[in-house]
């Protein structure tokens, strides 16, 4: 049996130096970019630390961020995460806490697309992976910046047509990005009043490996393959830099309720 003092002994817990200097020293504010390995995320990390942010650029690859961070030097913070794994929440915690972080933006920027194939022969699993990643990986990192949101401070998230847009053999990524798209319109109206304004924004098609993934597709799994074999030999995908740039005045030129007021598209609004 525990006595007394023993039981009260463990619910105190005296704060090691390191915790001493975080509670006595101001919050720093940071950009999150989750996805920041490749692409859009990528861009966007290495557009936000050059132009003065100072970015937590999160991905799986380890390799390819401290690729960007000799790039883009120490502005430039890589966190190694899977979105998608159980202890995500308490890792990115922690290490919001460890460095004394306040969450001004957050750009959503992580994506899969593959297995293309017709939707009834996708396996249950991958269909899991793909609102894993879009959508429950989301709602994690939400979750994660709860108590180290910035006032105010803004999200995007980079969703696409195919949310809208029915694509066969896209089936998996059409069928979550949906799903992605209406947990944004409803997490708009539960975050405003707390001071989180959260877009979604479309960038139209990129140059990234979603793109060159649609490019390689059987034709007779993905007849849309098409549209994408005609956008890039007309030249009109998108560079990722280009939609690293728009995010970037999304982020820091547009007033805070404009922003907050609608969705975005680089096509349209850039
Ligand atoms: N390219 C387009 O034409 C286009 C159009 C509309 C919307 N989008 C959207 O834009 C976003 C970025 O895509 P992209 O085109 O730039 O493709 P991309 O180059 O393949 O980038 C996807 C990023 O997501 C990361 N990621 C995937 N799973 C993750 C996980 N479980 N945890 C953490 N990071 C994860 C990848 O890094 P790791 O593999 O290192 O984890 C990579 O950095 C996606 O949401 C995509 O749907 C793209």
């Amino acid at each position: 049996m525990i006595s007394r003092t023993a039981r009260f002994n463990t619910q105190i817990r005296i704060p090691n130096l390191k915790e001493k200097l975080t509670m006595n020293s101001p919050q720093r504010n940071a950009s999150i970019v989750v996805g920041a390995s490749s692409g859009i995320g990528k861009a966007t990390a290495l557009h936000l630390a050059q132009t003065g942010n100072r970015v937590v650029a999160i991905a799986r690859n380890p390799e390819a961020l401290a690729e960007c961070a000799r790039v883009a030097g120490t502005r430039f913070e890589p966190l190694a995460l899977d979105i998608t794994a159980d202890d995500a929440q308490s890792n990115l915690q922690v290490f919001l806490r460890d460095h004394n972080y306040a969450v001004k933006n957050l750009v959503y920027a992580a994506g899969v697309v593959k297995p293309i194939q017709p939707l009834l022969r996708s396996e249950t699993s991958d269909l899991e992976r793909h609102f894993a990643t879009h959508v429950t990986g989301f709602l994690t990192l939400l979750r994660a910046c709860e108590s180290f949101w910035h006032n105010p401070a803004r999200v995007i998230v980079v969703n696409s047509d195919s949310a809208t847009t029915a694509r066969a053999g896209w089936g998996l990524y059409c069928t979550s990005k949906a799903a992605l798209e209406m947990a944004c319109r409803v997490l708009q109206l539960e975050l405003r009043e707390s001071g989180v304004a959260l877009a979604c924004v479309k960038p139209g098609p990129v140059s990234t490996s979603i793109v060159d993934a649609a490019l390689s597709a059987d034709p007779a799994d993905f007849p849309d393959r098409e549209v994408f074999v005609h956008a890039k030999e007309t030249g009109t995908l998108a560079d990722p830099d280009q939609i690293a740039e728009f995010f970037g005045q999304l982020l820091e030129n547009v007033a805070w309720d404009e922003f907050a007021s609608r969705d975005w598209d680089y096509r349209t609004d850039r």
